[in-house]
């Protein structure tokens, strides 16, 4: 007999037939005459329920079968009795795979804060909610690679470990060589954090966009999806020190191309987890967030509103609301200003175009007025920005003019600024911060509670 999936069971349920399932026990509960075992085998949010025999099978035996404990059972698939579920196995026979001491197993059958289960992140994804959350990552990861490649993109990958600072940005995770059997120390007994990448000093990725931008002026559309680092200390609900972030490039797209794409891009993921993630989302609907059904079917059905930063200051400073941070001509504009336009104002996601140059990136291409970028971002309720881009500078001489501006160190990026010699193009692309998608699907608060593993400046260890 071949062991059957749980979610396969209830899809289609073969009652009468003899089968094999194996998973976690997450509650038991009986008298005298009859156990209930309920099983999650993770293929579904649905345990399955598993009657047993107490006679049958000894009162001793059922002392190690706790919560947490792993387990093999081989039984007669039946209609249910019990209302909610539409199938459950008479066990003829279990078998013991692990044990999970209650006395020390840390999650119990009450329910765990989210607070809590960060501290035991090794285990969380056993719960119901970790659960629905990372099967929901896995088919957003499935759905990108499929939208793209549909439309004819090729999935090109960059380097995680570069000399270059792809934002300008200055705030990096460097890589020294350590043996860990054999730590170099100073003289002072300190760990050395001197080496070097094979004599060059190198750093984690912040973005794969200039690499990304070689390959879209050799084969047209690309996009990357990988992990990306950002060694900024900020301990926000929506800031990781490592995120995955997708990142499209399109030779001969302008602007408007880009903001079409991100458009078509993100409501094409958000349909395919309302169509392909329907019970994790029913569930986490149900436990957190009451409006997130509501909210996605929303963003899928309306437009996006596409306005200048210009247009969009003027409509925060006419406001009248009162902001933490203050909102002028040139500011950074913050999560608070962000969500007062998509959430108060127009009610719907938000595209802002065109922002001072000062507080963008040196590859935004530059307007005629000399003051703004063709940057975009895509602000989205509950999140603020979830998507960074813009249509890049295609002009040698202009690009060049910028990083001296800036004072930028070019060297590092040579080959970059030599695409703008050879073959040049006009072309455009985004970042997708991968988590803040999650977030949005899942309504969670808290980025660290979309990604099995967070690292944040107090998370490292698992
Ligand atoms: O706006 P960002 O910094 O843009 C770039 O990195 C460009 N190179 C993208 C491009 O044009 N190819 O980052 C892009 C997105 C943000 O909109 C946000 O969703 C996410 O990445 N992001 C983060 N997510 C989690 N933690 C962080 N520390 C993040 N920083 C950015
Ligand atoms: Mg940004």
């Amino acid at each position: 007999i071949r062991r059957t999936k749980i979610v396969d069971l209830f899809k289609d349920p073969q009652f009468g037939s003899v089968i094999d399932v194996k998973g976690w026990v997450r509650t038991i509960r009986g008298n005298k005459y009859v156990n209930f075992i309920h099983l999650n085998d993770g293929s579904t949010i649905h345990n399955l329920q598993i009657v047993a025999d107490v006679q049958k099978f000894g009162e001793d035996f059922f002392k190690p079968v706790t919560t947490g404990s792993c387990i093999h059972v081989t039984g007669t698939l039946v209609e249910s009795q019990g209302k909610g579920q539409s199938a459950e196995i008479q066990a003829d026979s279990i078998e013991i795979y692990g044990t999970a001491d209650p006395e020390t197993y840390p999650l119990q059958k009450k329910g765990h804060s989210l607070e809590f289960l960060r501290e035991i992140a090794y285990l969380r994804p056993r719960t119901n909610t970790f659960g629905a959350i990372f099967r929901i990552r896995h088919h957003m990861a499935y759905a990108i690679h499929k939208y793209f490649n549909d439309k004819g993109f090729f999935y090109f990958h960059t380097p995680i470990v570069t000399a270059s600072d792809a934002e300008g940005a200055g705030s990096m995770f460097q890589v020294t060589t350590l043996d860990f059997n054999n730590v170099p120390r100073t003289e002072g007994g300190q760990v050395d954090y001197s080496q070097d990448f094979f004599g060059r000093q190198t750093n984690l990725t912040v973005s794969g966009q200039l690499e990304g931008e070689l390959g879209a002026m050799a084969l047209g559309a690309i996009y990357t999806f990988g992990p990306t680092f950002r060694a900024e200390n900020s301990n926000t609900p929506r800031h990781l020190a490592e995120f995955w972030m997708i990142e499209p490039e399109v030779a001969f797209y302008d602007i408007h191309d880009n903001m079409d794409l991100a458009e078509d891009f993100l409501k094409y993921l958000i349909r395919y987890a309302l169509e392909h993630c329907k019970d994790d989302i029913a569930f986490l609907n149900e436990m957190f967030d009451r409006e997130l059904i509501e909210r996605l079917n929303f963003v899928t059905a309306n437009d996006f509103v596409r306005l200048t930063y210009t247009e969009g200051v003027e409509i925060l400073e006419k406001s009248g609301h009162k902001f933490e941070f203050p909102v002028y001509w040139g500011a950074d504009l913050q999560s608070e200003h962000e969500r007062y336009l998509v959430e108060k104002h127009f009610k719907r996601p938000v595209i802002l175009t065109d922002y001072p140059k000062e507080i963008k990136s040196f590859y935004m291409k530059q307007n005629e007025d000399g003051k703004t970028v063709r940057g975009m971002d895509v602000l989205f309720p509950k999140i603020g920005e979830i998507i960074g881009g813009s249509e890049r500078e295609a002009d040698y001489e202009k690009l060049i003019n910028r990083t001296k501006e800036l004072n930028m160190h070019t060297d590092p990026i040579w080959w970059y600024l030599e695409t703008r010699k050879f073959g040049t193009a006009p072309h455009a692309g985004f970042g997708l911060g991968f988590e803040r998608l999650i977030l949005f699907i899942t309504g969670m608060a808290n980025i660290r509670d979309v990604i099995p593993f967070p690292r944040t400046p107090n998370n490292a260890e698992f």
